[in-house]
């Protein structure tokens, strides 16, 4: 009798210390940082991105001028780091309103580089441009390095939201600031945005603006930001969508 309580205690302590284990596991698994597949990234895929975005090239122009009021980049010198950039249209837009700034444009996928410097040549900004290859949950940047970071159009497909807005912080300078989101700045004209709406303007995933901006909130608060902000913009037509964006400095 004695034996048996003493195995049945056995097992039940083993199958307690198994559960604990497996849990401990699954929580350090979610937290394990996962490398994207970048075999998946085409030249086609940058390419037929590339007629898009040059299809659509108020919208850069419209952010472009946003930033350089908002961060006052006609008078600065500094470095800017766009991540999930494409094929460099606002990196570009930005380098030309802004003599002393340095834009580094950044993607997952490496076609891209080929395409920002052509572009970049265009403009005559190509001494002010350049390209590196960066996943936004990863960079290759050290800590306090940036004056600015910027991002349109690409945190939702970003491994970990978290993880990219927690090394956008890193990389930052303190003091300096982020520009993140999706959509149009709030000084794009409605008739443009409706415009370009009603083009069917990306095939991004579904989402819910509000619930992002919330999101958004709370991992800049959590990573203790000095400042942060969140832009819905509401135009006076209510049914148009703006998008979400998260002002952050460090
Ligand atoms: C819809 S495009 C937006 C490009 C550009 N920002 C624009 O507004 O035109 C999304 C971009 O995000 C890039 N991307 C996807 N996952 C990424 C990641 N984890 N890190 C950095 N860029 C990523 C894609 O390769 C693609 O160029």
């Amino acid at each position: 009798m004695r034996l048996a309580r003493f195995i049945v205690g056995r097992i039940v302590v083993l199958v307690v210390c198994t559960v604990m284990a497996v849990n401990l596991m699954a929580e350090e698994g979610a937290a394990v940082y996962k490398t994207p597949d970048y075999g998946k990234f085409t030249e086609a895929q940058a390419i037929g991105f590339n007629k898009t975005a040059k299809s659509r090239a108020t919208i850069y122009t419209r952010l472009a001028e946003y930033l350089a009021g908002r961060f006052d980049l006609g008078e600065r010198n500094g470095v800017g780091i766009d991540l999930g950039g494409g094929p460099g249209d606002l990196a570009v837009e930005l380098a030309k309103r802004g003599d002393r700034f340095y834009w580094i444009n950044t993607d997952v996928n490496s076609w891209n580089s080929g395409l920002t410097l052509t572009l970049a040549q265009e403009h005559n900004v190509a001494g002010k441009v350049g390209f590196v290859f960066a996943d936004a949950c990863n960079l290759p940047f050290r800590d306090n390095y940036a004056d600015l970071m910027v991002s349109r159009g690409s945190y939702q497909f970003w491994g970990s939201l978290a993880d990219g807005i927690k090394e956008v912080h890193r990389v930052l300078k303190p003091g300096g600031w982020a520009f993140i989101g999706r959509g149009f700045p709030p000084n794009a004209p409605e008739a443009e945005v409706r415009e370009l709406r009603a083009g069917g303007l990306a095939k991004a995933p579904k989402y819910v603006p509000d619930e992002d901006a919330i999101l958004l909130r709370e991992i800049a608060t959590a990573l203790g930001a000095a400042k942060v902000e969140v832009i819905r913009h509401k135009p006076e037509d209510a049914t148009l969508n703006y998008g979400v964006w998260l002002v952050m400095q460090k």
